[in-house]
Formats: C-alpha cells, sequence, structure tokens
C-alpha cells in the first residue's frame, strides 16, 4: 500500500481530490465508491470547487455509498443520504438515478444487499473507492471480526463505533446498532482505494492497517492485498508509523507526475 503523509488534513483533502479528479477526467463515465463520515469532507469540498471553478464534470458519473443505517429515516439528519446529499452530491451534476446508496428501510434486507451488489457490477465495478477508517479499524462498516471475502450485508456495529458516531445523533434517536454495508470483498474489487485518515485517534489504526499482520480483526488491513491502494493520512495519524520516514521521502523523490500536483 501506497502511503502519502500530509501537511495537514486539508492538503490530504486536495490531494485526493486531484487523484479522483483525474480518474473522472480520463473516463467521464467513472463509477466511484462514496464515504461518509468527517474524514472525507475536505475531499468533497475539493471536488466541489473544481466542478465550479474547473467544470469538472460527474454528469456520466456513477456513485455508489459505502453504507447506510438500518430503520433510520432518508431524511434523518444523521442518515448517510443526507450526508453525502448536503456535504457532496447537492454541489455538483450527477445525476440522480446514477446515484446509489443502501437501502436500510428495505423490508428484504439481503434482496436489497444482492441486489446493490448487482448494481455495482451492472455499473462496471468501482473505479475508486473512497474509505475512512474507524478508530477500531474498519473500513465501510466492516467492524473487526469482518471476513475478509464479505459482499454487502447487514452489520452489527460495535460499542466504540456507536459511541464514536454518537456525535451525530441528538438524545432522542440514539445510534442504530444495524447497518448495511458493502463488504470488505466488495471494496477489493474496486479498481483503486483511497484511504483517508486524520488525527491522533486514528494513529493506532493506521499502524495496524499499515504495518500489521493482515487480519480480520483489522479490516483495513486487507488493503495490503490490495494492488492500488493508497492512503493518504496526516502527521497526527501517521505518527505511530515505523517506516513514516521512508514513506515521506519516498513520496518527497517521486517525479512531480507520480505526485498528481
Ligand atoms: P470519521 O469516520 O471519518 O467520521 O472519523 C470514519 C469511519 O468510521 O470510517
Amino acid at each position: 500500500m501506497e502511503v502519502i503523509i500530509c501537511d495537514d488534513a486539508g492538503s490530504a483533502g486536495l490531494l485526493a481530490a486531484r487523484l479522483v479528479a483525474e480518474v473522472v477526467r480520463d473516463k467521464p463515465g467513472a463509477v466511484l465508491g462514496l464515504a461518509t463520515g468527517s474524514t472525507p469532507l475536505g475531499l468533497y469540498q475539493a471536488l466541489i470547487e473544481m466542478h465550479r471553478r474547473e467544470a469538472l464534470d460527474f454528469s456520466r458519473v456513477t456513485t455508489f455509498n459505502l453504507d447506510e443505517y438500518v430503520g433510520l429515516p432518508v431524511e434523518h439528519p444523521a442518515s448517510y443520504h443526507s450526508f453525502i446529499r448536503i456535504n457532496f452530491l447537492d454541489h455538483v451534476n450527477v445525476p440522480p438515478e446514477r446515484i446509489h446508496i443502501p437501502d436500510g428501510l428495505a423490508d428484504d434486507i439481503p434482496a436489497a444487499c444482492r441486489r446493490y451488489e448487482a448494481e455495482i457490477a451492472a455499473a462496471g465495478g468501482i473505479d475508486v473507492q473512497i474509505l475512512g477508517i474507524g478508530a477500531d479499524g474498519h473500513i465501510g462498516f466492516n467492524e473487526p471480526s469482518s471476513s475478509l471475502a464479505s459482499r454487502t450485508r447487514i452489520k452489527t456495529l460495535t460499542e466504540e463505533t456507536r459511541g464514536d458516531n454518537a456525535r451525530f445523533f441528538d438524545g432522542a434517536v440514539g445510534v442504530p446498532s444495524h447497518v448495511i454495508t458493502i463488504g470488505i470483498g466488495t471494496i477489493m474489487d474496486a479498481r483503486m482505494c483511497l484511504l483517508l485518515a486524520f488525527g491522533e485517534g486514528k494513529a493506532e489504526a493506521v499502524v495496524k492497517a499499515m504495518e500489521g499482520p493482515v487480519t480480520s480483526m483489522v479490516p483495513a488491513s486487507a488493503l495490503q492485498f490490495h494492488p492500488n491502494a493508497k492512503a493518504i493520512v496526516d502527521g497526527a495519524a501517521a505518527n505511530r508509523l515505523q517506516l513514516a520516514s521512508y514513506y515521506r521521502w519516498t513520496y518527497e523523490h517521486k517525479p512531480s507526475w507520480q505526485r498528481h500536483e
């Protein structure tokens, strides 16, 4: 996995946005895998700016969100339907019929999950999968012990994740226990994975995922098997990495075309 250590979350988000924009410019009908949470906000803001100022065109792009809470109305402010609309999709020109988000209100959840996988396949697979990482090492909502070959399915959140996400919910509606998430196998099928991680709170998950053994106890470690995965992290999230100086040196000595400047 390529590890790129940026000065701060702002420059990391911008670099990730440049990588995504490059994919969209090369392939206007690209399929983007979208993540929610605080981490990708700078990336989405940078893509929105590129859409406004550089006419970055999403009119042929298809999107698939990683996950959604089960049983939460889509209009709830903490639903990932609301989140991705407010923070990204309302500000760019992805056609509504090309936007896909798991249906956490489906009567038949297994059927909805199978349909989601079929829709990803019918779209030609995901070109670039944007990922955050949980403090417990999850990607999507694939919590520790998830099968590394898993596909889209219902999962139960750990107490740690429910606690981490409580900030998005008010007292009246607690964090749901169940979610639909694309699987680790689904993520591994993406042609490129971009994992972002910022802040000291992610440092342990980052070192385990990047430099530890591949294990279902740290779902993000599966990305070590991915042929084109980049982790873009800030200094605080990188501060436990053994090879941090090597990653910095490597990136600084790349030709500019490889640095996506
Ligand atoms: P965060 O969540 O970006 O809000 O920290 C990341 C995740 O849980 O994948």
